[in-house]
């Protein structure tokens, strides 16, 4: 028996999408492929911390985060140091995980109040990790070499202005502008994730080329500042691309789908060469 649909006056079974409805379908479902390696390779991220920095800071056990390389990470007898990591590290797997919950299209469709809870715990925690994050860089003096610390503050910074923006934006119920910045807000949110994988990725690739002891090294110092940067580009494009021609929806959905390798395999290389070791030390 003939569905609705085919009675329809103008169904027509042979009819072809056109090229711009079938470049539109190519972007859409590389944005989807992106976000699959997304969630696989964060939820990693929340698993390392969860095993490793929950466990050590519930049982009182600072003294563990040492088992992994740190830049400071536990001193003895610095109690405010101390305290303020473990609050960074407890804010970091919240953060991440009420991220990804932001992009999920049917969580904004089908919970609206479970998108505003969670945003709004986002932004608490954006705020945290950054006003937090600039105290151990610059108070605490965890960094390894300047152009690295002005680097992360800089993302820090980013977080804290893209994420009022959002939030500003929400207010307004100006959804089309609060979209673009709260995904800015996600990428930036994302640099400290980006980091770990672009090290992997390119260690592999090049066998460590421009990594030196102490990330003094010509790479460390680009991805530094690229590991926000480059991912916020590569968004922007995205962006535009979305209200662009056939042909840049095609090369972007090309890029995207880059994109979803690298993090797919910097996001394995991530836990079987630096999450794992560390949880099973
Ligand atoms: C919102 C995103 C952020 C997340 C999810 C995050 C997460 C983390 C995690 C998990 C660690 C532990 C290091 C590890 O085991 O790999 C860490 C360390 C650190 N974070 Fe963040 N962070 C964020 C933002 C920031 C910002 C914006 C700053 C600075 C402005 C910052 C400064 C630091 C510093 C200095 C350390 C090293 C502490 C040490 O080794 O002694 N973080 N972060």
């Amino acid at each position: 028996m003939a569905s609705a649909a085919e009675k329809h006056p103008a169904y027509n079974p042979s009819a072809t999408p056109s090229p711009k409805a079938r470049a539109r379908r190519q972007l859409d479902l590389a944005v989807r492929g992106w976000f699959a390696a997304t969630v696989l390779g964060q939820g990693l991220f929340i698993a390392f911390i969860l095993l490793f920095y929950y466990t050590s800071v519930f049982s009182g056990d600072y003294a563990a985060w040492n088992a992994k390389p740190m830049i400071t990470g536990y001193v003895e007898g610095d109690a405010t140091g101390n305290h303020q990591f473990a609050l960074h590290v407890l804010a970091a797997a919240i953060i991440t995980s009420c991220g990804l919950l932001q992009l999920v299209p049917q969580v904004r469709a089908r919970w609206p109040m479970l998108h505003r809870w969670s945003g709004r715990l986002f932004l608490a925690m954006a705020l945290i990790l950054s006003f937090g994050g600039l105290w151990l860089v610059w108070v605490r003096g965890s960094y390894m070499t300047i152009p690295g610390a002005i680097a992360i503050s800089m993302d820090g910074l980013l977080i804290l202005w893209f994420g009022t923006m959002a939030w500003i934006t929400a207010r307004q119920r100006s959804f089309a502008a609060h979209r673009r910045w709260a995904l800015r807000t996600f990428i930036v949110a994302s640099g400290v994730w980006f980091m770990r994988l672009g090290y992997i990725v390119w260690g592999v690739m090049t066998g460590g080329a421009g990594i030196e002891r102490g990330l003094s090294g010509p790479f460390d110092l680009v991805w530094a500042f690229a590991t926000h940067l480059l991912p916020l580009a590569v968004l922007e494009l995205y962006l535009r691309a979305e209200r662009g021609s056939p042909q840049a929806q095609r090369a972007m959905a090309g890029g995207l789908w880059l994109a979803a390798v690298l993090i797919f395999g910097g996001s394995l290389g991530a836990w079987f060469f630096m999450w794992w070791p560390a949880i099973m030390a």
